[in-house]
Order: structure tokens, then sequence, then C-alpha cells
């Protein structure tokens, strides 16, 4: 195999790679840890009185720092604020379509099996338009900081799209291999490959929520797992390259169990101070209004970050003016910030915001 950086990689190799062990004893001593941290998230997320918070939040955090390794930056701030209605600016927005782009994901892998379609659409979903394989020869991934090309991925519509069907056989193959080392492997050949003019970065890492989810290791994406790739993004890059260039498959397998060891570990704090924090407001929130007696009230509350009276009304099936006057006395107690969106008025869950935004 002769490989070299400018020159597209038509002789990308199969899956699995060939006469080599992907998992010696080090690999399998990190999928154990790895696995248990997952575990450990999992029944974390039971601790919460409403799982739907963190299939609310997490993704959210999950799409800011995904997009951000493509140098979309917002905030989880705008990104709450703007939620419902999918507005802000240009990053928002973007990385609001990447949250929908994971629910589109896991919404499709619920009834069937995650395809090289499962990916065109999650891409599509990202991108705001169609997108198929690329059919115009000359992408080229370069070294963000200095220029230099690093990688020029295989080219030709047929040829990918043969690529993607090999990558697909390997994601459903009916072997033993540990189902995190798989998402590792196929998530460097899903890069490596590069189907799309744009966005194969964060479809590859939407995917690799799917993976987790189809392999029963996760019920729900809550699992915020490019935080821990833009925490290490210089190596994400440099071990990617190590595989094309030096066949490093085990360093670059070792790296992604232990992103997904760290983030399951930092996910799993941040439900524990979420419910530190959802306690607290609820037994402050009961002193200040009858409303923080209503279990429903509650739970608005801490689904999104910035809640609105017309949500409140539908939830608790309370009058518009109830809603108001609940919402109103926690913003007295200073519970909740009043803001004024365009026409919009929204109260903020400023503790809890906090919460969600800080690294744990
Ligand atoms: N040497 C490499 N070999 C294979 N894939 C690489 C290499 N370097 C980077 N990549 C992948 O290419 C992605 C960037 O490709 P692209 O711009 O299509 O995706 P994106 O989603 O728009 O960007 P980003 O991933 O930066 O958010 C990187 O995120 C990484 O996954
Ligand atoms: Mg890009």
């Amino acid at each position: 195999m002769v490989w070299s950086a400018g020159t597209p990689f038509n002789d990308l190799p199969p899956l699995p790679p060939r006469g080599l062990d992907l998992e010696p004893k080090v690999v399998l001593k990190a999928t154990v840890e790895a696995r248990t941290a997952l575990a450990t998230l999992a029944q974390a997320g039971q601790l919460l009185p409403n799982p739907n918070v963190l299939i609310h939040a997490v993704p959210i955090l999950e799409a800011q720092a995904s997009s951000e390794i493509e140098n979309i930056v917002t905030t989880a701030d705008e990104l709450f604020k703007h939620v419902d209605t999918g507005e802000g600016d240009h990053a928002t927005k973007e990385a609001l379509r990447y949250r929908s782009a994971l629910f589109a994901g896991v919404e499709s892998i619920r009834s069937r099996p995650l395809t090289a379609r499962t990916a065109a659409a999650i891409c599509s979903e990202l991108q705001g338009r169609e997108m198929d394989v690329r059919a115009v020869p000359g992408t080229r991934i370069a070294n963000p900081t200095t220029r230099e090309v690093v990688y020029a991925p295989p080219e030709g519509a047929g040829l990918i799209r043969e690529k993607l069907a090999d990558w697909e056989r390997f994601v459903h193959a009916q072997d033993d291999l540990d189902p995190l080392v798989r998402m590792s492997v196929a998530h460097y050949q899903f890069e490596a490959i590069h189907p799309f003019h744009d966005g194969n970065g964060r479809t590859g890492r939407v995917i690799n929520i799917l993976m987790l989810i189809e392999a029963g290791l996760l019920h729900d994406p809550i699992l915020y797992l490019s935080r821990g790739i833009i925490a290490r993004k210089n190596d994400y890059y440099r071990l990617l390259r190590a595989v094309t260039a030096e066949v490093a498959w085990i360093e670059w397998i070792l790296y992604m169990l232990e992103v997904v060891e760290e983030s399951a570990s930092s996910t799993t704090r941040k439900i524990g101070a979420i419910k530190a924090c959802q306690d607290d407001i609820a037994e402050r929130a009961r002193v200040a209004t009858p409303g923080g007696r209503d279990a429903q009230f509650l739970n608005v509350l801490f689904e999104q970050p910035y809640c609105r009276i017309g949500t409140v009304v539908e939830r608790c099936e309370v009058s518009r003016q109830t809603a108001s006057s609940w919402l109103h006395a926690l913003v007295e107690a200073g519970l909740l910030r009043e803001v004024k969106i365009g026409r919009e008025l929204l109260f903020v869950n400023h503790e809890f915001l906090e919460v969600l935004a800080r690294s744990e």
C-alpha cells in the first residue's frame, strides 16, 4: 500500500484491517473501563425524576461541542435560548441543525439499521440541503492551522459507494468484536472515505452515538461525546492520520475508548450536578409559589433552562394567569430571570443553565 498525503487514497483498505488483532490486552482493558463508565451513566440517568431533562439538554451540549470542532462557535446560552425557534445567528442555527440531525438519526435507527443512506440523511439535515456522495474530485483535508494538506480521500462516486457498502457491512458484521472497538474503527473509516463534500466530521460523530445506541450501550443520545474529542482535538487529527500513514490502529482505538470513558464520566458528573440543582430549586420553589408543589411545573423548569408561559399553560393545564403568577413568583424569589427576546417573554433558570454550560 503506497500512500501520499496529496493523492486520493483510492486504495483505502476495506474493514476489518487485515492481519491485525484489534483487541490486544490493552484494548480489552480500556473497553472494560469505558463500558463501566457507560453503565454508570445509564444508572445515573435514572436518578433524575424526569429523564427528559437529559434528552433535552445533553444533545444541545453535544451539538455545541461537535460544531465547535469545525469552528462553528456558539454558546450553550444562545442555543437554549433559540432551541424552540431554530433562530439565532448563523453558528447557533448550524449547531441547532446538528441537534436535529442527531434526533433524526436516533429516530431512524429505532426502526431500521444504520446504513450509508442514514449517513446521507444525517448529513443532509446538518447541511440543510440534500447531500449525496462526492461526485467532483479535488477534496483535500488540510491542517486547520498550517493549511498543509494532510489527507486526500478516495475519488469517484462509484468507488465511494463501494467503500461505504464495505463500511456498512463492517458496522453490522456478526463477529465478536467489542461494540466500542467497532465504533472506533468504523469512525476512522467513515472519515477516511469522507463521502460528502462537507459535514463528514459531524456526520461521523452523530454516527458514533447511533452505534452505541444500536449496540444497546446507550438508550438515548445522552452521551456528551464530542466534548471529549474537542478537549483533545489535536490528538483526534493526529491519530486519524496515523492510522492512514502508519497503520496505527491500536493508538486510535485507545484514544476513542478514552474519549468514551471520559465523556461518560463527565456526563455522569453533570447528572449529579443537575440533580443537586433540581433538588435545591424544587425546595426553594415550594416556599415561593403554589406552583412549586406542582410536579409538572418543576419538570418544565428543568426541561429547558428557558421557559415560556405558554409551555406552563400547556403542560400544567393551568390558566395563563396562573402560569404567569407562578413564574413571576420565582422571579421575585430570585430563582428565574425574565428576559425578552424579540417580542417574546422568556424565563431563564440561570442556575440550571450555569450547571449545563460549565465543564464537569
Ligand atoms: N487525516 C485525516 N484522515 C481522515 N479524516 C480526517 C483527517 N483529518 C481530519 N479528518 C476528519 O475530517 C473531518 C472534517 O471534515 P469535514 O469538513 O467534511 O467535516 P465537518 O463536519 O464539516 O467538520 P468538522 O469535523 O471539523 O466539524 C474532521 O472532523 C475529521 O473527522
Ligand atoms: Mg467542514
